[in-house]
């Protein structure tokens, strides 16, 4: 490389190349337009203690290579069978883990009489979703209010308002409403997307999808808990990064690429959240797996429940091939469903009315570790007094969840 092609590339990296920028390679578009890009100058008033991070481990022994003028830099790369031959086979330099990963996911097979194969078998039934066993960010997860870490810097989520057409379908797997694109939504015409923004998100969010998980019984269904404690369902709001991706499973394995809003349900009484009746009304005509209905003017908005205040950590998507690209939050209060909405979804079946196979309930994966994952919340507490002073920003050990009488059983 020479001169003129490094000026090019400081020029466009500091944002002054003008009439250049075209010339850049397309693959190079998150320099201009990713919004979590490096380096950063460090505030020391936006620090948040989070005391789920460990010491790093660089492992102390040494190693042969290459250094190089690259023409850019100065690199220095540590040697491979090729190049390091002198040292004869090197001990790669680790942070530690990779053995323990590796102990863990060495698990044993075993025959399990289940209708379709069960979320602990995932990873090794398709090598490509061996995320779903060897992944170490995966979801759903318990969140544990004790692990709560309150981060100022997170805003209000916000979800448009205004109503969207779309189909529901029994998938055999799941129900899964899907905003209607050109090809179905005719019926309306055009419909403006729904933009999912705020909230910890860097980018804007499109809405594409809900799942809806459940189980045959009230005790069970819903794929996160809090404090243990599990909903009989969830309801899943999926939206993908629309200002770096071009659709929904372009997204699915890219950075940054899926949203997923979570809102646990619970029973009580005859309350319903309005819009969650809309999904419900058309479950009858999708008894059986294959089957789809139109939901008309659905508002996404309108099926959160009454709160600001949520939880958000970083996961993956719960069915495979379970891509550990999803920011998650979760809503720190339940919407309502009524017995006889819960009746109605664990009336659909797996198959076809000639083969019905399986009901559909208890769809949901169970709660994988957290690992060394922080939750964050928006949750602001009485910051403790210490001396007559504030304390620095620390863990929030109660939940709206934790505070009020929503266990119903
Ligand atoms: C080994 O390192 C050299 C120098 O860094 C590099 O050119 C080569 O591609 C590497 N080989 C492999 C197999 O990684
Ligand atoms: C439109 O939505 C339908 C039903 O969800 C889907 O089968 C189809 O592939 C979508 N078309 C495009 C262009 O995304
Ligand atoms: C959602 O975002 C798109 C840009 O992707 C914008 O054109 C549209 O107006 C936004 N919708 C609303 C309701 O603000
Ligand atoms: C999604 O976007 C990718 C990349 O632009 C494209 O290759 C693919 O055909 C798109 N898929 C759909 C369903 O539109």
């Amino acid at each position: 490389m020479h001169l003129s092609a490094v000026l090019q590339l400081f020029l466009q990296l500091a944002g002054k190349s003008g009439g250049r920028m075209m010339a850049f390679p397309v693959k190079w578009s998150l320099c201009n337009k990713g919004r979590r890009q490096s380096p950063v100058n460090l505030e020391p008033q936006r620090l948040l203690f989070d005391p789920n991070l460990r010491q790093l481990h660089i492992d102390k022994h040494r190693i042969s290579g290459l250094i190089a003028n690259t023409g850019h830099s100065v690199i220095f790369t540590a040697g491979n069978d090729t190049v390091a031959n002198y040292d004869g086979m090197q001990t790669p330099v680790t942070d530690g883990m990779t053995n323990r990963l590796k102990a863990k996911t060495k698990k044993k097979k075993k025959n399990c009489y289940i209708f379709f194969i069960g979320p602990a078998f995932w990873g090794l039934i398709n090598p490509e979703w061996s995320l779903c066993n060897k992944g170490r960010r995966q979801s759903p997860v318990n969140l544990e209010p004790q692990r709560l870490l309150f981060d100022p810097n997170l805003r209000q989520l916000h979800i448009d308002k205004h109503r969207i057409s779309g189909l529901i379908a029994n998938t055999g797997h799941s129900v899964i409403f899907t905003a209607g694109n050109d090809t179905v939504a005719n019926y309306d015409g055009m419909q403006t997307p729904v933009n999912i923004t705020g909230g910890p998100f860097s980018y804007r969010y499109r809405f594409h999808e809900i799942h809806i998980h459940y189980g045959l019984h009230d005790q069970f269904g819903s794929e996160h808990s809090v404090d243990g404690y599990t909903f009989p369902a969830e309801i899943q709001i999926f939206g993908y990064n629309s200002q770096l991706y071009n659709n929904f499973s372009d997204a699915l394995n890219r950075a940054q690429g899926i949203v997923g809003v979570s809102i646990l349900l619970q029973v009580l009484g005859d309350l319903s959240n309005a819009e969650l009746r809309m999904l419900t009304d058309q479950l009858e005509r999708i008894r059986y797996g294959g089957d789809e209905a139109f939901v008309k003017r659905l508002s996404i908005r309108g099926l959160l429940p009454d709160t600001d205040h949520y939880m958000t950590y970083d996961g993956s998507t719960t069915a495979p091939a379970c891509h550990e690209t999803v920011t998650w939050v979760v809503l720190n209060k339940p919407i309502y469903i009524t017995k006889q909405q819960l009746y109605a979804l664990r009336r659909l079946m797996q198959g076809s009315p000639d083969h019905p196979k399986a009901p559909l309930g208890n769809n949901y994966r169970p709660p994988q570790p957290l690992l060394h994952r922080p939750i964050r919340t928006n949750i602001d507490f009485k910051t403790p007094k210490v001396n007559g002073k504030s304390a620095c920003p620390t863990m929030y050990r109660e939940v709206y969840y934790k505070a009020t009488s929503w266990k119903q059983h």
